[in-house]
């Protein structure tokens, strides 16, 4: 984990004593609101901890943090708001027993309805507080939106999970929220004010700055080396693309349709590693606050997420699950991984590729970057329209 703005100053005594070893730090977020984020950080925690890894679950959403009551959790003893307003000095003090073995908790701040407009010093605190957790793997569940207190949590992350159902407006959100994490992983990157300046020039010029090679090209004009450091940054970043709700595995095209405009657009790889399907039982599951994948059936759900935990323990990576590759996915036969066979009459390729035009133009559309006016509190509820980036 690259914890944001390295320069401020540290304090001497923060996280000295938490273990030496550095977890690997996954973040779950996805732009849309309820589309499953909570529920996928959660299981997955579950089947990294199955799968024998000490694990720490931390609800970054800080404007609603929930992810304690899918654990069956009902008042948190503490949360990370105790290290906010300095009443713990550190956040390995603040893990709370899940039940499952070698499986932590951190809870967001639930009381105070401000947390969520986390000042910046405070914020960067956190993050080299989560840096240093003690486990092999940290599981930080984001919350909605694109305001900066949502994205910065996705963006420091070593991998990320960029979770979608197959709907529209789901994948736009989930669009610009890669966008907008990109954009504040580049502005990390160009620490220095004058570059910062050079960087938020470039976002803002008149012309239409529509993909990010263009805009790496505007600020290759001014100043070539940071361009260059701009574009090794993007090669560091590790997002893959998870689909969830999902009626059928056809509906895998449309998320492969978006890994595609995020290579033209972002110029960024995204594999699709796979989704999970709409299930009953996952939604009971959440309805009786215990994660889905302790009741105990084995199921293609269960078993994507415990591939996924596999592979990530295997090489600090995920793999794709099977059935997950473009070509599988577009044959009549294929299988979604949850193993659910495609619905007679559903959207035939052409009509895939009629909405990866849909999205393309969506992507047309919303040349803009994101802008420091970004930082201000945003709607991040379900149904709201959280997405700035074609304002
Ligand atoms: N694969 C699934 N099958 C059935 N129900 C699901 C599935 N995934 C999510 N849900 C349901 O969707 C709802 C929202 O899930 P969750 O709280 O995890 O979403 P979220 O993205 O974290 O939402 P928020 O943006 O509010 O934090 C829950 O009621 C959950 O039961
Ligand atoms: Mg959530």
């Amino acid at each position: 984990m690259q914890p944001f703005d390295e320069t401020a100053e540290e304090s001497r005594t923060e996280g000295s004593k938490a273990s030496a070893v550095s977890a690997l730090v996954v973040a779950v977020g996805g732009g849309k609101g309820g589309i499953g984020k909570s529920m996928i950080a959660a299981n997955l925690a579950v089947a990294l901890a199955k799968q024998g890894a000490r694990v720490i679950a931390v609800d970054a959403d800080l404007g609603s943090a929930n992810l304690h009551t899918l654990f069956g959790i009902d008042h948190p003893e503490t949360s990370l708001q105790a290290l906010i307003d300095g009443r713990a000095q550190r956040l390995d003090q603040l893990m709370i027993e899940t039940g499952v073995p070698r499986l932590s908790l951190i809870a967001g701040s639930v009381a105070l309805p401000g947390a969520a407009n986390l000042q910046h010093a405070r914020k960067q605190k956190l993050l080299r507080h989560i840096a240093k957790l003690p486990a092999d793997v940290v599981v930080l569940d984001c919350g909605a939106g694109v305001h900066y207190n949502v994205v910065d949590f996705f963006a420091a992350a070593q991998l990320q999970l960029l979770i979608s159902n197959a709907q529209l407006i789901s994948m736009q959100n989930a669009y610009g929220f890669l966008k907008a994490s990109l954009y504040r992983a580049l502005r990390q990157r160009a620490s220095d004010a004058g570059r910062a300046a050079l960087l938020d020039k470039a976002t803002e010029a008149p012309s239409e700055v529509e993909t990010m090679n263009q805009l790496l090209e505007r600020v290759a004009d001014a100043d070539p080396a940071l361009s260059v450091e701009l574009r090794a940054t993007l090669t560091r970043v590790r997002v893959s693309l998870l689909g969830n709700q999902l009626t059928d595995a056809r509906e895998l095209r449309a998320l492969h349709a978006l890994s595609r405009m995020i290579g033209d657009f972002l110029s960024l790889r995204v594999p699709v590693l796979g989704g999970l399907c709409q299930r009953e039982r996952i939604h009971t599951a959440v309805t009786r606050r215990r994660p889905f994948l302790l009741e105990g059936a084995v199921d293609p759900e269960g078993r994507a997420l415990m591939q996924l935990a596999a592979s990530l323990l295997e090489q600090r990576a995920f793999a794709p699950l099977p059935g997950a590759t473009e070509a599988r996915a577009s044959s009549p036969n294929t299988r979604a991984v949850s193993g659910t066979q495609p619905q007679a009459g559903a959207p035939q390729p052409a009509a895939a590729s009629a909405k990866y035009e849909r999205q393309r133009a969506y992507a047309r559309s919303s040349p803009s970057w994101p802008s420091t006016a970004a930082d201000a509190p945003s709607e991040v509820r379900p149904g709201a329209r959280r997405d700035r980036l074609g304002a």
